[in-house]
């Protein structure tokens, strides 16, 4: 084997086998990732033209890199862009890059271990195979809808051509990854492949010892019907899919991609200017530029907790109800120890149950993973685990009194380093740190509900928190893969605190009499992933007015109807009605119709949204605006930007916007207050 010494390529390296088969290493310089930098690009270029003259008999290229193949794009890259020219030239530059290796004369593979996102996928398509490596790190996406555009440099054109349109277009549509079994399952990947015998794989399938895959009969029918009549019903169906979870006012690149893939052979520097899928559009749309705005501010978060080194293996959780249960389950799932304490075993049992549930949704079944994590759940009534644990988080009853004693038990217990948290949603850190001997040690750790799907926990300081205990609760956060936010102690930390008065808000339209729906409607087509009130009904009545109690304060009023429902004990989703019907685990919304066969519900067609009154979404976001604002200035996070990704990550408030400061800051302020603002969706 001869390494290349002759050229002076900064990120790439190739190897020449004596067997003619040519090695290409991508090793980002200066970077522990690759990513796919206008440089790299640009020496890539060369790398071809140097290959031209010599081609091998056949390439591989994979990376040097133990993070992975190719994480995509240069994103910082894309965020300096300042003028659509510049953007075009970009998608250009790939796209014609991607076609001439696609072009080569010699056979070449994409050998892929880790990620291989994006641009790094793209590559990987224009490769004739792909071999991908059987281990959980390998996944695979063209997530460019996330950030607001479009897979430009070939994804569009190659992916629905070798797995098919539609599971193309529901992989681009959702960004969502795929592991390497569902690569090879679905096409994606030639083979998938244990570590060990990664590059003899490459080889053998490189030099042609291996025969093209062939697709079965009925794929290779459904694909050649693509290019006929069913290319639009395929289209429209992805169109309906993307409209049911998004506006294409809010999100043009999903509908873009769409139309990109149905009449312009994937090609978007072909789509005239003229028409809404034209590169320029998606652009310079707020949307992309505020959602690479939500990348960065996610960055921002997932980097704290990086300055602790702090390794917890055991996990002390008491209370096994919603929330510790799930703690306990998070805990499990990312490799710790975890013991669960309750007042008895009976207590606990439901929480395990649940916890199967979700190892088997988590590890897809493999009934071993599952197994092993089960094995480090353990339940815990009588609480021996206290003693040995790095961190006990206390999720029991809210009541001050006895989460009191229990501290001062568990203090006694305890080990003297391990962190002492407290998820507690509405009380004082101070009043429950004072039954320490030692108020330094107590921290808050404030998950939300449910835990495993949202990815936000707040990380909170009390007046006497000392600072490494906050660090290390940080780093606690990291290692189970939350993004941490720390705010300081103050009621409702940052998220309840903006989203009471914005329910409170909701509520108070809907006792003037405007319809839950058309509330609902309003914040929906704004881009909220839930409408408020359903959000209370999901919440639960009563948690709403005790919530409601603790952020006005005793003089403010609860909403009249929300007193009613609960004196009638509606409690909402829970209780199967609040200010919906809930059947199913699903809100009945006036309009509703159910599909019944043979007696039995089937389906539950929504109706279509109702009419929205000009400046009712812009009513209801006021008050959590304003309650935004509040927490910066009082200090309870510590600036706008981490006001915006906390509330972005903690509610789901619509992300195409950048957030709500964000908002406010670049259109909202005009509009917002004003009688008649512009009419959402209306
Ligand atoms: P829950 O009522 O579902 O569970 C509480 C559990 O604690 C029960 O299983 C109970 O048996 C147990 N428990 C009570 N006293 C105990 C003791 N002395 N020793 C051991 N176990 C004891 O309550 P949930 O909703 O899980 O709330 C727990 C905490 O989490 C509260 O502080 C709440 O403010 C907070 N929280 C709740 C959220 C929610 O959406 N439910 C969201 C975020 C925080």
């Amino acid at each position: 084997m001869s390494a290349n010494m002759r050229h002076d390529w900064k990120h790439w390296r190739l190897r020449r086998e004596d067997t003619g088969l040519a090695w290409l290493d991508l090793d980002k310089a200066d970077a522990s990732t690759n990513v796919l930098s206008s440089e790299v690009m640009r020496e890539f270029a060369r790398v071809l033209d140097a290959l031209d003259a010599a081609p091998p008999k056949a390439l591989v290229i994979a990376s040097a890199k133990p993070a992975g193949f190719i994480a995509g794009a240069d994103i910082e890259e894309f965020s300096r862009l300042d003028s659509v020219l510049a953007a075009r030239m970009l998608v250009e530059r790939g796209w014609l890059l991607f076609n001439r290796l696609a072009a080569v004369s010699y056979p070449t593979l994409a050998l892929i271990r880790g990620h291989c996102m994006g641009g790094g996928l793209e590559l990987a398509l224009a490769c004739r195979h792909r071999i991908v490596v059987d281990e959980p790190g390998t996944k695979l996406a063209l997530p460019e809808v996330m950030l607001g555009i479009v897979p430009g440099w070939g994804g569009m054109l190659r992916l629905p051509a070798l797995i098919g349109p539609a599971a193309a277009l529901d992989l681009m549509l959702t960004g969502k990854s795929v592991d390497s079994k569902k690569a090879k399952r679905i096409g994606l990947a030639d083979d998938c492949v244990p570590a060990r015998v990664m590059e003899s794989a490459a080889r053998i399938v490189a030099l042609g010892a291996k025969p093209f895959r062939q697709l079965p009969a009925k794929e290779r029918a459904t694909r050649w019907a693509m290019n006929g009549p069913l290319r639009k019903m395929v289209a429209d169906k992805a169109r309906a899919q993307a409209a049911r979870k998004v506006s294409r006012a809010n999100y043009p690149a999903p509908f873009a991609i769409v139309d990109i893939w149905e009449k312009y052979g994937g090609n978007a520097l072909d789509v005239p200017a003229s028409d809404p899928s034209a590169l320029d559009a998606i652009f310079t749309s707020p949307t992309a530029r505020n959602l690479v705005r939500v990348f960065h501010l996610q960055e921002r978060l997932k980097a704290f907790g990086k300055d602790s080194d702090f390794t917890p293996r055991h996990v002390h959780v008491v209370g096994a109800g919603v929330m510790g249960g799930d703690i306990a389950a998070v805990c499990a799932l990312r490799g710790m120890t975890v013991t669960l304490q309750d007042q008895s075993v009976e207590r606990i049992a439901p929480a395990i149950a649940r916890a199967a549930k979700l190892f088997e949704r988590r590890h897809k079944g493999d009934a071993k993973q599952v197994r092993f994590t089960l094995d480090r759940l353990i339940p815990d009534p009588r609480g021996e685990g206290a003693a040995r644990a790095d961190v006990i988080i206390e999720a029991i009853f809210e009541n001050l009194e006895v989460k009191r004693g229990l501290f001062a038990e568990l203090e006694a217990r305890a080990k003297p380093d391990a962190v002492l948290a407290t998820n507690t949603s509405s009380l004082r850190l101070e009043d429950v740190a004072t039954a320490l001997k030692d108020p330094s040690r107590l921290v808050g750790i404030h998950f939300f509900n449910p835990v495993p799907m949202l990815p936000l926990v707040e990380v909170v300081q009390g007046e006497a928190t000392d600072a490494e205990v906050l660090r290390r609760a940080t780093g606690f956060v990291r290692r189970i893969d939350k993004l941490a936010l720390p705010v300081k102690s103050a009621p409702g930390f940052l998220v309840n605190a903006v989203l009471g008065p914005y329910m409170l808000e909701a509520l108070r339209c809907v006792e003037e009499g405007v319809a839950p729906e058309t509330v609902d409607a309003a914040l929906v087509a704004f881009g909220m992933p839930m409408g408020p009130v359903e959000l209370v009904d999901t919440v639960g009545l009563d948690i709403a007015v005790a919530a409601g109690k603790a952020l006005a304060g005793e003089g403010a009023e609860p909403p009249a109807r929300l007193l009613k429902l609960v004196g009638e004990g509606k409690l909402g989703r829970k209780s199967g009605e609040g200010y919906y019907r809930w059947v199913d685990g699903k809100a009945v919304k006036a309009g509703d119709e159910d599909e019944r066969k043979g007696g039995l519900l089937r389906k539950r067609r929504p109706a279509p949204p109702p009419p929205i009154p000009a400046g009712l979404a812009e009513r209801v976001l006021a008050p959590l605006l304003a309650a935004t604002r509040r927490c910066v200035e009082l200090g309870v996070v510590g600036d706008a930007d981490l006001a915006d990704a906390g509330v972005i990550f903690g509610t789901g408030f619509a992300p195409h916007t950048g957030g709500p400061l964000h908002y406010r800051d670049s259109h909202g302020k005009t509009r917002i207050g004003a009688p008649s603002g512009l009419s959402d969706g209306a």
